[in-house]
């Protein structure tokens, strides 16, 4: 059984269709990832779940209990959901001590003041904060902030946790830290996440699933790997990773296969699902990592001869941008490059063509 179920969940807002028909599951020790481009639905969705937005339809069950349902009425508030919320912003209360601010959820539910005390610093000590708890919020770094902000979610034990947005105030070295923290975290404590997040590189490192949402609905959803590697839409393709995108007119269509031409060149590539017919114009992606350089070569199948135009030096690689008539391709390559024509390998396997 799903610990958190939400089916065809629909939502309004100001007069307008915010989520229009989302369902997905969570089990315990998952994370979900809710990834989209920003206004796509994705703290609605969270905010619906937690009870803090009212849908007009569908169902939402958290641990096997059924906290809203549309058509029979149903619409358990807040804090009879048994969720843990983490919010972008932290909401911290700036006058109040960590300890203060973690047992706030323990004192509503007039737990016994030692009893609150107790778990208290349990939480703070699970998440390396023992020492901390008589600070004030801005007597705390960034990284330490979110993590009283995720102590006060976890401190009554919710099984299912929301998370919006829960690393984008923290600076990049940190971000990356904190990322293998709260998924050890989630693992540790068999919790089930749904997480927000518009970072693709975010959700591919944290979730078991990824739901990418576009406009209210959900355009895919996998595992990351399948998100990755399998994108059924141009939307999908261009959102995950980082991209050649390059445009052109579909020749042909065969058994899972079609090529496009892009000037002078023909390409063969995967066709992906509801592609273009021949004879219309198309697109075709390839990733970074996907195009080989290939000097030597000297022409064949999927191979291009473009200019360099500038290279970047990333650290673990390096970035180059190469352009010619109808066709402007970046690559990744292990060293700086000669300045003038290059061959460039576009391996059929590796293009996609919508
Ligand atoms: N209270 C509201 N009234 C009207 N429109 C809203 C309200 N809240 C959000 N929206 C709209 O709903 C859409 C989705 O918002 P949101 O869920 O915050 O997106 P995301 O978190 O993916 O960036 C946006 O177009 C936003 O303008
Ligand atoms: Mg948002």
């Amino acid at each position: 059984m799903a610990d958190l179920a939400v089916d065809d969940l629909r939502i309004r807002l100001g007069g307008n269709e915010i989520l229009k028909g989302v369902s997905l599951t969570l089990r315990r020790g998952e994370v979900a990832a809710l990834l989209g481009p920003s206004g796509s639905g994705k703290t609605t969705l969270l905010r619906a779940v937690a009870g803090l937005e009212q849908p007009y339809a569908g169902t939402i069950t958290v641990g096997g209990t059924t906290v809203f349902e549309g058509a029979a009425g149903i619409n358990q508030p807040t804090e009879a959901r048994g969720l843990g919320f983490v919010f972008q912003s932290y909401a911290l209360w700036p006058h109040r001590t960590v300890a203060e601010n973690v047992a706030y959820s323990l004192k509503l539910r007039g737990i016994a003041p030692d009893v609150q005390r107790d778990t208290v610093q349990k939480t703070l000590d699970s998440l390396g904060l023992g020492k901390l708890g008589h600070r004030f919020p801005h007597e705390l770094s960034g990284g330490q902030q979110q993590r009283v902000a995720i102590a006060r979610a976890l401190v009554y034990g919710p099984t299912v946790v929301l998370l919006d947005e829960p690393l984008s105030n923290l600076d990049a070295k940190l971000r990356e830290e904190a990322r293998a923290f709260l998924k050890e975290l989630i693992e540790r404590e068999n919790l089930a996440a749904l997480m927000v997040t518009h970072d693709q590189s975010e959700a591919l490192a944290i979730a078991n699933r990824i739901l990418l949402l576009n406009g209210g609905v959900v355009e895919q959803a996998g595992t990351p790997q399948e998100m990755y590697n399998a994108p059924e839409t141009l939307f999908v393709a261009e959102f995950m990773g980082s991209n050649n995108h390059i445009e052109g007119q579909i020749m042909g269509m065969s058994d899972g296969r079609a090529s496009i031409r892009i000037g002078d060149h023909l390409l063969d590539g995967q066709a992906r699902c509801a592609p273009a017919k021949v004879g219309q114009a198309g697109s075709a992606v390839i990733r970074l990592e996907g195009v080989h350089v290939a000097d030597g070569a000297n022409g064949g199948q999927n191979h291009v001869k473009l200019d360099l135009v500038t290279s970047m030096f990333l650290g673990h690689t390096w970035e180059h941008l190469f352009r010619g008539p109808g066709m402007t391709i970046r690559a990744h390559h292990d060293g700086p490059l000669s300045s003038g024509a290059h061959w460039l390998h576009l391996p059929a396997d590796r293009v996609w063509i919508f």
